[in-house]
């Protein structure tokens, strides 16, 4: 059995049932799956949770499980080991990483936050650990709204690394948080142009965007919102046809949660696929995630040296979003 790629790279027998066996291995060695909404249909349906980040992080603080394995990306990992130092946290692939968290290295948010003394910094969990640690508060696209409006109105704020999210939550509540220059490069994507073409074809159609887009796919939106929220919002919804501006993934939960409903993945910019799909999140698959609890690698480590320092402002985050 070799890990030198990053995942388990070991033969399967033939002819076995992958979710079977995933299921019995899971019982056999108390061992827990989470997947985020954007992972593979196959996944989000023998994951034991499925989320957005912020559901995702509650839950992971409440488990008691020998084995944790996180089938979304590598900071989802780091955000569950940094909860649960003493549990055997996992990944079925360690190269699942994210172009957002990738935007800001912890030694240029460092610099950053020297040159601009006395802001509280407030951090998505869409970052390193080691920047968590040189964050006051981390937040997600679930609770970001929420947790600055409840800080004091003339409190310094550097926000990073998202400038989407960053430039939302300043257009909504009036703030002047200067914000890391970061982007997602799927939700930096989204055609404006491509959004309007569909709505003209289906014009009773809402349009649900992600935070992470940039402002003018989200002056179209009818809901801006994290992916649980966007599910959510579906749902309740009176609408019956949906355009999704976020990752593809979600329009498996979404189109399960509402069979009679109709969900238009909005179509990214530069191509002439239908969708958007975050390639990260879809290297999550049934044969590494079998290998994964079989062999128990990749493990997700976490330098000891921060792991507490980066504790702290998950756990004030869970605190304020109780
Ligand atoms: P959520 O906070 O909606 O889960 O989003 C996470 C993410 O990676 C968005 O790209
Ligand atoms: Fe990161 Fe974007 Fe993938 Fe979310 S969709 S995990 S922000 S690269």
């Amino acid at each position: 059995m070799k890990v030198d790629k990053g995942y388990v790279e070991a033969p399967v027998p033939e002819g076995i049932d992958l979710k079977e066996e995933i299921l019995r291995i899971k019982n056999e060695k108390n061992a827990v799956v989470l997947a985020h909404y954007y992972t593979l249909p196959e996944i989000q349906e023998i994951a034991d949770y499925i989320g957005d980040s912020l559901a995702l992080a509650q839950i992971a603080e409440k488990l008691d499980n020998d084995i944790i394995v996180m089938c979304g990306v590598h900071f989802m990992g780091e955000t569950v080991k940094i909860l649960s130092p003493s549990r055997k946290v996992l990944v079925p692939d360690l190269n699942a990483g994210c172009s957002l968290a990738d935007s800001c290295p912890a030694p240029e948010l460092e610099k950053f936050i020297a040159a601009h003394p006395g802001h509280t910094v407030i951090s998505y969990v869409n970052t390193s650990a080691a920047v968590k640690a040189l964050t006051d508060v981390v937040v997600t696209s679930g609770n970001a709204m929420k947790i600055v409006d409840a800080l004091p109105a003339d409190e310094k704020i550097i926000f990073g690394p998202d400038r989407n999210l960053g430039n939302y939550i300043n257009s909504e509540t009036g703030r002047d948080m200067i914000l890391w220059d970061g982007a997602c490069h799927v939700h930096e994507k989204f055609s404006l142009e491509k959004i309007l073409e569909l709505k003209k074809a289906h014009p009773s159609a809402e349009v649900l965007v992600h935070p992470e887009c940039p402002a003018p796919v989200r002056l179209v939106a009818d809901k801006v919102g994290s992916t649980a929220v966007l599910l959510d919002y579906s749902q309740k919804s009176g609408a019956s046809e949906f355009i999704v501006a976020t990752e593809s993934g979600i329009l498996h939960e979404m189109r399960r949660k509402c069979p009679a409903k109709t969900f238009i993945p909005a179509p990214p910019a530069d191509s002439t696929c239908a969708c958007n799909d975050c390639s990260y999140m879809k290297l999550n698959t049934l044969r590494k995630l079998y290998l994964t609890l079989l062999h128990e690698a990749p493990e997700v480590t976490v330098d000891p040296s921060i792991i507490d320092r980066a504790r702290r402002p998950i756990t004030r985050m869970l605190e304020l979003s109780k």
